[in-house]
């Protein structure tokens, strides 16, 4: 609930700004005041009536409206709110913001507030890959401006791939988390994510083929419910989420090392690829090329299960989450593993390279309980990752 919240939305210029109305309506009906600011281009997507009418207050547009300034000036405007939300936020309002233009009503509120801002950015797919939006990105993100989303999916100009907004729904449980709310909010949730490095001298390794993306977007879905989140990560190539604790490690001994450090913890996902075994023989110095023909004869020894471990060590996280990444008989194999790793969930996916899922944005994924199988359609994986931890926060309630 965010009884007694006060929020200044912000609405830019895009298709998705319609979203926004929607938005208002979750945050009066949890309590929270909304005070709506338009851009010259969002209020061509949105009409400034219906956002006032929805949010029960007076709209604001224009910097050099003289009523406005004597009933509210925009410095007084931009600290009155608890939290500045920004839906949506369009390549030039994130370029506006990341530069600290100041040449409208939504940019210099922007710049004078000294309160967190939370920006829902939507555009599309080419305008968020272009170099200067991810520089802006990373620029607002370094500044402590909260991000949720874009989505993957398909886009009003017909076009897939990421750039569709947030859900509203999401939007709302990442402003909940803002002030810290939220379901999780209070709960310390450990999450393994990655592959590992098992050196065989010291420039050779073994590896397997996990991106990382899947524990990275289950991180940040935790933590837009609320929790704080330690993340434990191998050599991924998706970057681990902002808003986290992060723990760099490379192979599945520092992981195992990493994880015991992060106890106790309220749960546990260990969406890590570990590899099961390492080296034993490992060269001190690198390899030699043998001119006589013999080839080297790797030796290997088995890692730690560092699900098992804390699955059945002490202390035990309420809610021990495992992954099963399979090529034959995923449900079986699955729920043996459940069983024999003593975890309460296991999250089971087929990786078979003709699904595309390992490396892949998708994923297609069956939860395994006491309570049976749960198939989950295809879906994107931070899609996967909102569910899931919607069901941690229910089961941790
Ligand atoms: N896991 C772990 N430590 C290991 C190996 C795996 O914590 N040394 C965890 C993974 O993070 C994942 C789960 O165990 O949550 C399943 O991993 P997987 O490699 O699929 O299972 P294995 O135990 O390797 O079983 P198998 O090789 O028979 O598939």
């Amino acid at each position: 609930m965010l009884a007694g919240k006060r929020i200044l939305l912000i609405v830019g210029g895009g298709i998705a700004a319609y979203k926004a109305l929607e938005l208002v309506r979750l945050l009066k009906k949890s309590g929270a005041s909304v005070t709506p600011v338009l851009t010259k281009a969002g209020a061509e997507f949105v009409t400034p009536l219906s956002l006032s009418a929805l949010a029960g207050e007076r709209h604001y547009q224009d910097l050099f409206d003289l009523t406005d300034e004597a009933e509210m000036g925009h410095i007084q405007l931009s600290r009155a709110a608890d939290l500045l939300v920004v839906v949506p936020a369009t390549a030039d309002l994130m370029a506006k913001m990341a530069t600290g233009r100041a040449d409208d009503l939504a940019s210099t509120v922007l710049l004078a507030t000294d309160k967190r801002v939370l920006i829902a950015p939507a555009m599309n797919v080419r305008m968020w890959h272009h170099p200067a939006t991810q520089r802006n990105l990373a620029t607002l993100q370094g500044d402590g401006v909260l991000v949720v989303g874009p989505d993957q999916g398909e886009m009003a100009c017909g076009e897939f791939g990421a750039g569709r907004l947030a859900e509203p729904g999401v939007i709302f449980a990442a402003i909940e988390a803002a002030l810290g709310g939220g379901p999780l909010a209070g709960k310390h949730v450990l999450v393994t994510s990655g592959p590992t490095h098992e050196p065989i001298d010291p420039v050779r390794y073994i590896a397997n083929r996990s991106s990382g993306a899947q524990g990275a977007a289950i991180a940040a879905a935790l933590r837009d419910l609320g929790a704080r989140v330690t993340f434990v990560t191998g050599p991924a190539t998706v970057p681990p989420p902002q808003g986290v604790d992060v723990v760099r490690v490379e192979t599945a001994a520092q992981m195992a090392l990493a994880v015991k450090a992060g106890l106790p913890a309220d749960a546990a996902v260990m969406a890590a690829a570990v590899a099961d075994w390492r080296v034993s023989n490992q060269g001190a110095q690198k390899i030699k090329k043998d001119t006589s023909g013999r080839l080297p004869a790797l030796k290997f020894a088995e890692n730690e299960d560092i699900l098992a471990g804390v699955s059945r060590g002490s202390p035990r996280p309420r809610l021990v989450v495992g992954f099963a990444a399979e090529t034959t008989n995923v449900v079986e194999h699955a729920t043996a593993k459940r069983l024999r790793k003593g975890c309460d969930w296991i999250v089971a996916n087929d990786v078979s390279p003709a699904t595309g899922i390992m490396g892949g944005t998708e994923n297609a994924v069956v939860l395994i309980s006491d309570q049976g199988a749960e198939t989950w359609p295809r879906m994107p994986k931070d899609q996967v990752a909102r569910r899931l931890a919607e069901r941690i926060a229910a089961a941790l309630a």
